[in-house]
């Protein structure tokens, strides 16, 4: 066997999830293998050959095993048997397929395991899990082309707490019965999965959905059924294909902080069915959807709220009457065309709104009396052709005003006298600002929409997503590839 031992290494191993966009919301961590568990007890080998063999390291010392990014198909089984104190072990990057994943058998004391994006260009294959792992509390398979799960051992993993299967070919998730009810953090993005229950899992707290086939929420047996989760923190069933919501829909979920629905098809939403969310619910994102008016008509504790990309016109009286706690407010990428001078009468909170690439030409003379705490304030990206007056309120300790990509042609002397002190306008495009865009969801989920169970149909669809990595102003490059793709995928529909 050709290995070479590289280097002692030091591996960090704390995940951390970043829910991108604007908004972020902390982390619920779970107790992992952390950076000083491996600390001075890791090593690091670059493997040339295809397969481990038993007895390849032995080490009682060695906590944490990095063998990454090599040509291993094949791991024997016991290979790791002589180094009875790995708590850490990473497999990714190398060319097991999944039948082979668990090979290696049982393992007594690991926590963390890392297997995903093994290089293989299979259409997807059954998982095979091999031997018991009654210590492991993370488990990373992503990538992988799995497209079903079985195991020899009836309960394989009897804590675990973090499964991630993301970007895998997973149709049907009916191997719940694998799991145990210690998991609390599962992410499922990324594959075609149309029916989710949590039935089984009673402490799961964060749940990731994006990208799938899912259509519907509630007590449902074809849907996403959230019945009984109960400590459900954090949920996120962004780019899925749901066009309305049931009044139940989260009728257990009494402690969900954060809600991203996201690239759907959604118009409105029930007051009943945010009934339950009342108290707890902190932050909801339902940026590329097709609201026209912001939906929320019971009275909410969010803080947060993010609707980029809509089908926002206009923002009538009082449209945020219900979220008096609200401190930041999403609505770029609309078009709206005006704000009614009450429409932010009962927002004393907020910090951060932003306006941004809509179909702004001017505002009204009080718009903004009553937005006493408001820091930040986003313009950019509108129709303005003279800078006058933007606010008049003397007490907003406003700091920042975004005011570029604006066709402006004057500035009226009367707009300094109005501008509060301490107030900085910036009139020209940062690269460095992250504002993102609004730009039509990748055509190829488009094509499976025809041909899947036909609840979405062209007129209430939204090919819209948020997307916060491109800094481009999206009117002048995504506007275009709207109205291209627009069209194409219409035409896709009726072909
Ligand atoms: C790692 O080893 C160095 C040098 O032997 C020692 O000074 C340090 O305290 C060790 N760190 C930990 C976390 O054990
Ligand atoms: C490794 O594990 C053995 C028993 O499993 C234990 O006796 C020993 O102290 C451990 N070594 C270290 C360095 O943790
Ligand atoms: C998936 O895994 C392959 C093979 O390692 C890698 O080339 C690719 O970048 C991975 N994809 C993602 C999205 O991480
Ligand atoms: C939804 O889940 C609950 C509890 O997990 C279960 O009792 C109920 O039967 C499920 N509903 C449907 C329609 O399958
Ligand atoms: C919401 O989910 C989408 C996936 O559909 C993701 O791309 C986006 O970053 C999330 N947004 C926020 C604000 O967390
Ligand atoms: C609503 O949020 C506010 C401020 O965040 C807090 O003071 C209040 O206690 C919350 N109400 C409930 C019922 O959680
Ligand atoms: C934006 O405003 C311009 C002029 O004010 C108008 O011609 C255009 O139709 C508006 N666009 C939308 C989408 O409302
Ligand atoms: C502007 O900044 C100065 C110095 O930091 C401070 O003393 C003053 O109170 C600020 N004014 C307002 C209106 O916040």
């Amino acid at each position: 066997m050709n290995l070479l031992v590289a280097s002692l290494a030091v591996l960090v191993t704390l995940p951390s999830i970043i829910l991108g966009g604007p908004v972020r919301l902390e982390v619920f961590d779970v107790d992992l293998v952390s950076e000083k568990d491996c600390y001075n007890n890791s090593l690091t080998l670059h493997v040339a050959s295809s397969s481990i063999d038993r007895g390849f390291v032995e080490s009682q010392t060695v906590k944490c095993l990095n063998i990454e990014h090599g040509q291993i198909t094949y791991v024997t089984q016991g290979a790791f048997d002589e180094v009875p104190n790995l708590t850490y072990l990473s497999l990714e990057g190398n060319r097991i397929t999944p039948r082979d994943l668990f090979s290696f058998g049982g393992l007594k004391s690991i926590r963390t395991l890392i297997l995903s994006n093994q290089v293989n260009q299979y259409d997807g294959k059954e998982l095979v899990i091999q031997g018991v792992y009654p210590q492991l509390r993370y488990l990373d398979l992503r990538n992988n082309s799995i497209n079903s799960v079985r195991s020899l051992a009836d309960n394989p993993f009897p804590v675990l707490k973090h499964l991630d299967l993301s970007m895998n070919r997973i149709v049907y998730f009916d191997f719940a019965n694998l799991l145990p009810s210690t998991l609390s953090h599962l992410y499922l993005n990324r594959n075609s999965i149309s029916r989710f229950s949590g039935q089984k899992f009673s402490n799961l707290m964060v749940l990731s959905l994006d990208g799938n086939n899912i259509d519907s929420i509630g007590d449902v047996y074809y849907g996403l059924n959230l019945t009984g989760a109960r400590n459900l923190k954090s949920l996120s069933v962004g780019s899925n294909r749901i066009a309305a919501l049931s009044k139940q829909a989260f009728k257990d979920n009494v402690n969900l902080q954060y809600l991203n629905l996201s690239s759907n098809s959604l118009s409105s939403l029930h007051s009943d069915t945010l009934e339950s969310l009342q108290m707890s619910l902190q932050v909801l994102v339902l940026d590329g959807n097709s609201f026209d008016d912001i939906p929320i008509s019971t009275i909410m504790n969010l803080t947060t709220l993010s609707m980029n990309c809509n089908g926002m016109k206009h923002l009538t009286v009082n449209p945020l009457l219900n979220m008096p706690y609200l401190k930041k407010l999403y609505l770029g990428g609309n078009t709206i065309t005006d704000i009614n001078s009450f429409a932010f009468r009962f927002q004393t909170r907020l910090e951060e709104l932003y306006l941004n690439d809509n179909n702004l030409t001017y505002l009204q003379d009080q718009w903004a009396d009553y937005m006493s705490s408001l820091r930040l304030l986003d313009l950019s990206g509108n129709r303005f052709e003279l800078l006058d007056s933007l606010l008049k309120s003397p007490v907003a300790p406003i700091r920042e005003i975004y005011f570029d990509r604006n066709p402006l042609k004057y500035i009226n002397a009367a707009a300094f006298k109005a501008i509060p002190e301490n107030a900085t306008i910036h009139l020209q495009e940062n690269p460095n600002r992250i504002v993102g865009s609004c730009r039509p969801t990748t055509p190829s989920v488009a094509t499976e929409w025809p041909s899947t169970t036909g609840t979405w149909s062209p007129t209430s669809g939204r090919p819209w997503e948020w997307d916060s990595t491109s800094g481009s102003p999206w009117y002048s490059t995504s506007r275009g590839w709207w109205n291209h793709y627009k069209k194409m995928s219409t035409e896709n529909l009726s072909s």
